[in-house]
């Protein structure tokens, strides 16, 4: 059979302001505006299909040009859609994006928080058993967890990306992903709201290997957690005996220094070529497929922009 990733999660129409710096309360700034297509989800099945995997992306659409812009692309790039029809507007993200490309997001959930459990869990399926399952947490996590089960029933590779930070996730949810993928801010909040850990985001990428390989094992139990660290790359960990094909259970992946234009959608970048690699190249250690997807996330923050930022770059 022909190896698919399955994308399930958000689709967002991104409304950007270029700014000179992020704004404060009351302030009224000056932006260069362009709006185009993101939502977590999206950006994930855009860089995983544009990694080369086959690709299918569940999720919910309103009525309107928003579902719309979502059909053409995925009909343009080759991404096959499963979208439940929603009466509440399509998602929504307005964001402000300063000089260094960092950035500040409002999501309007919209249609997105209409996506059923049910529908979710049945289009995993659509096309065959998937090789690899990759959802986020910008859909309600009842339908999130039902589709991570039904990847698991399928012999899926199961990917949470635990974004956004402030999003609530039962344990058992976490416990349904082989992989995990926090960056730090996200593993930061998981390791407060589920060990009883307090630490600082900002320091976890000073923290020595083996105190960071000990905060991933007390959050990810039997699996596999990576930490992005933005400019300082990414941590993994595995559990004991279940390395992947690594020889290590844990490591750092550097980055290579680019220019960054715009960091919205890296890590979305990250994990859809992370799961592109893995269904592509089943027989590469771990490592390799995260040293792809560091390199292409990389890439994609050359450019503005969310989905339309993934770079055409082909796991090999
Ligand atoms: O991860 C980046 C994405 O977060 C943006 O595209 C925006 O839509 C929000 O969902």
């Amino acid at each position: 059979a022909m190896s698919e990733v399955v994308v399930v999660g958000s689709f967002n129409v991104d409304h950007v302001w270029r700014v000179a710096s992020l704004p404060q309360a009351g302030a009224t700034l000056g932006g260069d505006y362009a709006s185009g297509p993101g939502g977590k989800g999206f950006n994930q099945a855009m860089a995983a299909r544009r990694a080369g995997a086959n690709t299918r992306f569940v999720c919910a659409l309103g009525d309107d040009a928003g579902a719309q812009l979502a059909r053409a692309l995925c009909a343009a790039d080759g991404i096959a859609l499963a979208a439940q029809p929603s009466e509440s507007p399509t998602g929504t993200a307005g964001i402000y994006v300063d000089a260094a490309g960092r950035n500040c997001i409002v999501v309007g959930a919209g249609a997105n928080a209409a996506l059923d459990a049910g529908f979710a869990a049945a289009h995993v399926g659509d096309g065959g058993a998937p090789t690899v399952v990759l959802a986020q947490l910008e859909s309600p996590v009842e339908a999130i967890a039902m589709a991570m089960q039904a990847g698991r029933d399928a012999g899926a590779t199961v990917i949470l990306n635990p974004a956004p930070a402030n999003a609530a996730v039962p344990g058992a949810t976490l416990e349904l992903a082989h992989i995990l993928t926090p960056n730090e801010t996200e593993f930061a909040a998981l390791l407060g709201r589920h060990v009883g850990e307090r630490i600082e985001p900002e320091a976890l990428s000073q923290l020595d290997q083996q105190r960071l390989h000990a905060h991933c094992r007390a959050l990810g139990h039997d699996s596999t957690v990576i930490v992005t660290l933005g400019g300082s790359g990414c941590f993994v960990s595995h559990p004991e005996g279940q390395l992947r094909g690594d020889t290590v259970a844990c490591y750092r992946v550097p980055i290579e220094p680019t220019q960054v234009v715009d960091t919205t959608g890296a890590g979305d970048a990250f994990n859809g070529a992370l799961a592109a690699s893995l269904a592509l190249l089943p027989a590469r250690a771990f490592a390799e497929h995260v040293r792809f997807a560091v390199r292409y996330a990389s890439r994609s923050t050359e450019l503005a922009g969310a989905a339309l930022s993934m770079p055409r770059m082909a796991a090999c």
